[in-house]
């Protein structure tokens, strides 16, 4: 799509930016339609930031971005890693989106490649171009690698450690609509988790919002909760994944995090949430 406006340019200039087009399918050039490499970021390597800073960031986020991104995958720099890692597909919920060590069995990987076994299209949706072999050889280097998260620049181990233990992200966003009755539901935080507090006193969900008298999941007047296996992302200690054992009629939901009192949720190092954390989010089904 973004080689349609190059016809407009004189021939010469033309031809020159369909080779680029060509060259890089997409993968070599930037949000500007610049290659990379021209003041864009560093050339692709097998570690995270790159494969954000020239993949995730330039090309999948014309989609996978904000509450509405498809499959509430949303692949920007601040939400990527946590919903990728050890979080189960929404579209074929016996694969990791990103299985660590395991390429093959990553469904990104089926998706980037076209197969096998994926639902839908291949990715990017709006291809051709798909990403080139060798770009999607470096992702899969990546994942055999052990799919790790580099430790952002800025942030120096030492003043990781004295930030207080709190939740980065959640996805589905507060407040936000999922179209999906089976929303893979994470919640990401700013310090690996004590995997051995993690289970169904300290994570609920519950419906929120019992309006109709006639709802089966609701005793009268009471948050009906809903059974959902909890547990560390696979790969990712940082987040915990979320999975409803049974499909979510519409409506809003509530998680609630337990953070205080005995076997609160707690970081490696033994510090509690401090109070508890909840959010809600509506899902709504086709009719
Ligand atoms: C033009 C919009 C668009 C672009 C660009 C795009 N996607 Fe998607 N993606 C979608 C849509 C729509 C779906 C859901 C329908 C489907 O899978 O066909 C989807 C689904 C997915 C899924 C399945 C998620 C799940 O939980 O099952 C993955 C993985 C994915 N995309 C990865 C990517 C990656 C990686 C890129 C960048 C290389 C990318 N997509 C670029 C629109 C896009």
């Amino acid at each position: 799509m973004s080689c349609v406006g190059f016809r407009t340019l004189i021939a010469s200039l033309a031809a020159a930016a369909m080779a680029a087009c060509t060259a890089g399918s997409g993968a070599g050039l930037d949000q500007n339609g610049q290659p990379i490499g021209a003041g864009g970021p560093p050339p692709l390597t097998a570690d995270f930031t790159s494969i954000q800073a020239n993949v995730f960031t330039p090309i999948c986020t014309r989609c996978h971005i904000g509450a509405g991104a498809p499959q509430g995958l949303q692949l920007d720099a601040a939400h990527s890693y946590s919903l990728l890692v050890g979080v189960p597909s929404a579209e074929q919920p016996s694969l990791l989106r990103v299985k660590a060590g395991d390429p093959d069995n990553s469904y990104i990987i089926r998706k980037l490649e076209g197969g096998p076994g994926i639902v839908g299209v291949q990715m990017p949706a709006d291809g051709p171009p798909y990403l080139p072999q060798a770009t999607i050889n470096v992702i899969r280097s990546w994942i055999t690698n052990g799919a790790t998260q580099a430790m952002a620049a800025n942030v120096s181990p030492a003043s990781k450690m004295v930030q207080r233990f709190a939740v980065a992200a959640t996805s589905p966003e507060s407040n936000s609509v999922v179209m999906m009755a089976r929303p893979a539901i994470v919640v990401a935080f700013n310090h690996e988790v004590d995997a051995s507090l993690v289970n169904y006193t300290t994570v609920t969900l519950q419906k929120a919002d019992i309006t109709q008298p006639a709802d089966p999941m609701s005793s009268a007047g009471t948050s009906a909760q809903i059974p959902v296996s909890t547990t560390l992302a696979d790969g990712n200690p940082t987040a915990i994944v979320i999975t409803p054992r049974v499909p979510l009629a519409a409506g809003t939901y509530r998680v609630t995090l337990r953070g205080a009192g005995g076997g609160a949720l707690a970081d490696v190092n033994a510090q509690a949430l401090g109070t508890d954390y909840s959010f809600t989010f509506t899902v709504d089904v086709a009719p």
